[in-house]
This record gives C-alpha cells, sequence and structure tokens, in this order.
C-alpha cells in the first residue's frame, strides 16, 4: 500500500528543491520497499494569493492524514509589507502548532568535501557535527499578549516569551533522547542571568538531567554559546533551546557547514508524526532559476525517511549519495567560496547527480 505524504513547496525556491527531494525519496523509498503517493498542497505566499491566507484548515486536516509532511519553504518580498498575522510565515507557524510540532531537531554536519567551504577555518570546522533541538511551538514566538497599540509618536508592540514546565520537560527529554544517539553530551543555552523564562529552563533541564545520568549536561547563555560556536564548533553534540534562541542558533550552526543550503530539519509531535523542510529559507532573489541547493531538502528527505519509516538504509544512502556528489567535486553556488571559480551545478542537475550516485 502506498504512504500518503503531503508535499508543501510553497514560495520561491520551495518548489524547485521540494521536487528534487521528491525524486530522491521515492528513489531511495524503494529500495526499502516502500512506495509513496504525494498530494500536493500551498502554503505561504502561494496560499494567499490563491485563497486569502497562508494556510487553509483543508491542508491541515490533508497533513494529519498523512504519513509525513514535506515542506520547502515560504515567504517573499511580494508578501512582505502584510502584517505579521496574514503573512507567508504565518502559514508555517500555523502548520507548526496545529499538528503539535514540538520538536525541531536541526543537525549541522561538516562533510569532509564542504569543509573549504566554511567561512571558518578548515582546522576549526572539520569534522563539526551538532544537532541543535529547538523548541518550536512554544516561547515569544506564540506568546500572549502580543500585539501593537497606539499612534505615529507613540507606538507600542508587545511579545511575551512564555514557557510552562511541560513544554520545557517534553523537549529536554527530546535532547537527552537525542544525545544517547550520539556522544551523550547536551549544552542547554539560555539567558538566565536576565530572564525569568530561562530561569525556569535551567531548574527544568536540571531536574530532567537526572533521568539521564550518563548524558553531560553543560548550561551555557545564549550570548556566550553564540560566540563558541565560531570560535569551537567541535565543543557541541547535542543543543537543546527555546524557539527564538533556536532559530538564531540554528543559521549559524547552518553556516558553519559551509552553506544554510545543506541543512535538513524534522519538525516532531508527540508520538513521532513529522514534517520535515529545509532550515533555509525561499530564497527569492534565485528562485524559478534553477540556482537553488536542493541537498537540504533532500537530506529532509533522508530525515523523513529515518523518522516516520524507520527506513535507517535508506536514509543512510541519500546521504551517502550527498557525500558523493559533493566529494566527485559538484557544487551549486552557494558552496562556492568568495572569489572561488568553479563550474556550479543548477537545482535539478544536482538531483539527478544524487539519484545516479543512489543508484
Ligand atoms: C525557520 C524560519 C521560520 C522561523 C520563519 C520563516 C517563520 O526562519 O524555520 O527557522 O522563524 O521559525
Ligand atoms: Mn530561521
Amino acid at each position: 500500500m502506498a504512504e500518503k505524504i503531503v508535499l508543501l513547496p510553497g514560495d520561491g525556491i520551495g518548489p524547485e528543491v521540494t521536487e528534487q527531494a521528491r525524486r530522491v525519496l521515492e528513489a531511495a523509498g524503494a529500495r526499502e520497499g516502500l512506495a509513496f503517493e504525494f498530494e500536493e498542497e500551498l502554503i505561504g505566499g502561494c496560499s494567499i494569493d490563491a485563497h486569502g491566507t497562508p494556510l487553509r484548515e483543508e491542508v491541515i486536516e490533508k497533513c494529519r492524514a498523512s504519513r509525513s509532511v514535506l515542506l520547502g519553504a515560504v515567504g517573499g518580498p511580494k508578501w512582505d509589507d502584510m502584517p505579521v498575522d496574514v503573512r507567508p510565515e504565518k502559514g508555517l507557524l500555523a502548520i507548526r502548532k496545529a499538528l503539535g510540532l514540538f520538536a525541531n531537531l536541526r543537525p549541522a554536519q561538516v562533510l569532509p568535501a564542504l569543509v573549504e567551504a566554511s567561512a571558518l577555518r578548515p582546522e576549526i570546522v572539520a569534522g563539526v557535527d551538532m544537532l541543535v533541538v529547538r523548541e518550536l511551538t512554544g516561547g515569544i514566538y506564540f506568546g500572549e499578549p502580543r500585539g501593537r497599540e497606539g499612534e505615529k509618536g507613540d507606538r507600542r508592540a508587545l511579545n511575551a516569551m512564555v514557557y510552562d514546565e511541560h513544554e520545557v520537560a517534553r523537549i529536554t527529554r527530546v535532547a537527552f533522547e537525542q544525545a544517547r544517539l550520539r556522544r551523550n553530551h547536551v549544552t542547554h543555552v539560555h539567558k538566565a542571568n536576565v530572564l525569568d523564562v530561562s530561569q525556569l529552563w535551567v531548574e527544568v533541564v536540571d531536574e530532567v538531567a537526572k533521568d539521564y545520568p550518563d548524558v553531560e549536561l553543560a548550561h551555557q547563555l545564549v550570548d556566550s554559546c553564540a560566540m563558541l560556536l565560531v570560535q569551537e564548533p567541535k565543543r557541541f553534540d547535542v543543543i537543546v533551546t527555546g524557539n527564538l534562541f533556536g532559530d538564531i542558533l540554528s543559521d549559524e550552526a547552518a553556516m558553519i557547514t559551509g552553506s544554510l543550503g545543506m541543512l535538513p530539519s524534522a519538525s516532531l509531535a508527540v508520538g513521532g508524526f513529522g514534517l520535515f523542510e529545509p532550515v533555509h529559507g525561499s530564497a527569492p532573489d534565485i528562485a524559478g532559476k534553477d540556482l537553488a541547493n536542493p541537498l537540504a531538502a533532500i537530506q529532509s528527505a533522508a530525515m523523513l525517511l529515518e523518522t516516520a519509516f524507520n527506513a535507517k538504509a535508506a536514509a543512510g544512502a541519500i546521504r551517502q549519495a550527498v557525500a558523493d556528489v559533493l566529494e566527485a567535486g559538484h557544487r551549486s553556488g552557494d558552496l562556492l567560496l568568495p572569489g572561488e571559480n568553479r563550474e556550479t551545478v543548477g537545482c535539478e542537475r544536482m538531483g539527478e547527480l544524487v539519484l545516479a550516485a543512489l543508484a
């Protein structure tokens, strides 16, 4: 029986990279006897244009009735002047909330072939392998009260960073469980020297840590963590943090690996249902030009196979194929060093190369 996957390509380069990810997912899944039935839906700006809203209820229902969701990216200059409540990004936030996708896993690994592509020196980045575990359905992204008031000359705006104990405990458990599959180290990132919310996090993380005596725990202030990430990224194994800090630090972690165009992510609900998407955005400047790097989307497909179908061999095969293609010297534009003069491959060609390496 075919497994239902909802595709939400979204805006900008989203459709291009999602199409390559879909092809690779299909080919890799077939190796483990998995057949998929894809249903494509709108999210973000394209949904605003077609239906006047970034996410329709029926799309959420379709996702609920599926095995997994593969998403591209949302947003673009066309919708940039809209109020936050009706922007494309709202569709992404709404689907995370509606599907209860509280745990966002963002692995950042430096592939040997890309050591030179990092903005940092090779000896600093070689061997970096970390996982940012970001809380995704709480914190300042969703806190109430929120909004704006007053007229020009007397304007105010308000967002609230709110976490309850249970939200902190469950994301912390995810981080500790992940650490057990890796190098048994968790860094909790916070701003407890200023924020009450962070003080609660420190307390709850310490309490949960008692159930994981085999895992080492460190607490790190977010500002110094941002510094340590570029100074000594190898010291990190699993980072666990709230929604806003996780958003910022995962872009930083991504850049250490050479390009934001490489990083996949999984957003998981209680029970394991997941939405998989590249960490990068919709890159409107290169959209529709076949210039995008599909490797983050393709590696998101690997995370989907592993997480939703326990298809570890298929996921491993995708990762190996990606490494082989890069090892063979193929690069999309984002992977070039400033001034580097090398022929690049487009989005579709990169997808084909991965498919060929898989075969
Ligand atoms: C991300 C993105 C989103 C976020 C935006 C598009 C709402 O930056 O997934 O990291 O801030 O969570
Ligand atoms: Mn982000």
